[in-house]
């Protein structure tokens, strides 16, 4: 058997599944604090407990791998002694948002898309290494290692952590790899032969201090796709959940996307897009991409390859606002969006309500555009919610072709693609038709299939039969207009998007 471990902004998911045949045999999940700064004992905390819940990970069905998926870009600062400097800033903490624009001023958007794949935005790393260095000076001192969340989980499932729980603070034994990494800002996934390499002088820039001081901070080490990157600790893991993980080999694990895609089976030409607390809409390429205008993030996948990703903050919590606001379930939400005509007759819903990411807009806020008596009505509100989270959606698709992406499939996964509305509205709006394949624990899947290659060895993924079943397409005539009054409203009310 082997687990796969989904640690995300809200919760722990595990799975565990046959390592031969993929198949589910048991999973377990836990809640955690959610927010943008979260100390890290409670991924661990939430970890524990959803082993637990799948039935611990040792015994008579012990597990032989494990690989952690998770958020990517959280910033953990640990001391010398393993200890956490700080809670950790995570991906949808935007508080550094001036801190990427001074790097981007600083070294240039084509520079930072050449040497990382990126242009800065707030949720990469380096950018709250920047907000720490003018804000929290005190602490750059201390730092000792700079970890991503998942690199930190696998360092305390493999039995490491800080000298205050008598745990062992070994730094040199962090792992990650190459996918994560290339979340960071300050690691080039096309470096070193395509297997990638730190960039300490960003490091450094991104501290404010030499690269020599760079160079001492320890960064975990990147592991190849199916490396093994050691074992659970018997003594330690063992001590904190009765059996959770003895012995079990550690797979390097990846970014949730990354995971997410391994799981999926991904190809050249396949598209997903993931309506989480995020959306994300992703595509594995064979080259890395470095898109200055920002839109696109040339990040690393889980098999050696490259991930292009366009990401916005506003995906499911704008369909959770719109219930709020018309005092509905998704349900109910979803019956009133299909209840009025394609396009709202005019009313545009503009879903930056957490900010944005693509396009870069950290401090914008959502509105409605074309309220009429008649546009004034909860079935218009609904459409506009939904038309509007997956017109974000559609300029990341968009940009993605422009990196020379040729779209011959999209996928429509995660919590808001169960929504009846999103299913028949995203085929109009994306100008395509859309498979929407079962519910599914993808980056968690993507973990344990991680998990597996480890142990199977060889240079692709075990293939664990179609992830395809159970999958249904939906179809619809394209209606531009959607897009196109979207896009009017979207540069009228922010004219630096004018292209
Ligand atoms: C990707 C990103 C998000 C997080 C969500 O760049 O910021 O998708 O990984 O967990």
């Amino acid at each position: 058997l082997v687990a796969g471990v989904d640690s995300s902004t809200q919760s722990c998911k595990v799975v565990v599944r046959d390592a031969a045949t993929g198949e589910l045999v048991r999973s377990g999940s836990a809640k955690h604090p959610e927010g943008t700064e979260v100390h890290p004992d409670a991924w661990w905390d939430a970890f524990c407990e959803a082993s637990a819940a799948a039935g611990g990970l040792t015994g008579d069905a012990g597990v032989a791998a494990l690989g952690v998926g998770g958020q990517q870009h959280g910033m953990v600062l640990l001391d010398a002694d393993g200890e956490v400097l700080r809670p950790a800033l995570l991906w949808n903490d935007t508080r550094s948002a001036s801190s990427a624009a001074d790097l981007v001023a600083e070294l240039g958007a084509e520079a930072w898309a050449r040497a990382t794949g990126s242009v800065l935005v707030a949720s990469i790393t380096a950018t709250k290494l920047r907000w720490v260095a003018d804000h929290e000076p005190e602490l750059v001192d201390r730092i000792a290692a700079v970890a991503l969340p998942h690199d930190w989980l696998t360092w305390r499932i493999a039995g490491y952590g800080p000298v205050s729980q008598d745990l062992e603070p070994d730094l040199a034994a962090l792992v990650t790899d190459r996918s994560d990494a290339s979340g960071t800002g300050y690691f080039d996934a096309s470096g070193d032969d395509g297997r990638g390499a730190y960039r300490y002088d960003l490091l450094a820039l991104a501290l404010r201090v030499d690269e020599s001081v760079a160079r001492q901070i320890v960064l975990p080490r990147v592991l190849g796709p199916a490396q093994d990157g050691g074992h659970a600790d018997p003594a330690h893991a063992g001590r904190v959940v009765d059996g959770t993980t003895v012995g079990a080999v550690l797979a390097p694990g990846a970014g949730d996307n990354a995971a997410a895609a391994l799981a999926l089976g991904m190809r050249a030409g396949d598209v997903t897009v993931s309506l989480g607390t995020s959306g994300v809409v992703s595509a594995v390429a064979d080259r890395p991409s470095a898109d200055a205008s920002g839109l696109v993030n040339g990040f690393a996948d889980a098999t050696g390859r490259y991930l292009l990703l366009g990401v916005t903050l506003n995906a499911s919590r704008v369909l959770d606002a719109a219930c709020r606001m018309l005092g509905v379930d998704h349900d109910g939400l979803s019956r009133l969006a299909l209840a009025a005509p394609a396009g709202a007759d005019g009313l545009v819903l503009l879903p930056y309500l957490e900010g944005e990411r693509t396009p870069n807009l950290p401090d914008a806020t959502g509105s409605v555009h074309g309220l009429r008596l008649a546009t004034a009505t909860p079935e218009h509100l609904a459409r506009a919610a939904v038309e509007g989270m997956l017109c974000g959606l559609a300029d990341g698709l968009d940009a993605l072709v422009r990196q020379g992406v040729d779209v011959q499939r999209v996928r429509l996964v995660g919590g808001a693609a169960r929504s009846e509305a999103v299913r028949h509205v995203a085929p109009s709006v994306l100008g395509r038709p859309v498979e929407v394949p079962p519910a599914g624990e993808y980056v968690a899947d993507g973990a344990a299939r991680q998990a597996a290659w480890v142990l199977a060895g060889g240079d692709e993924p075990p293939s664990w039969g179609a992830a395809s079943a159970g999958t249904v397409t939906f179809e619809a005539e394209p209606a531009p207009h959607v897009r196109h009054e979207y896009a009017h409203v979207r540069d009228a009310a922010f004219p630096s998007l004018r292209s």
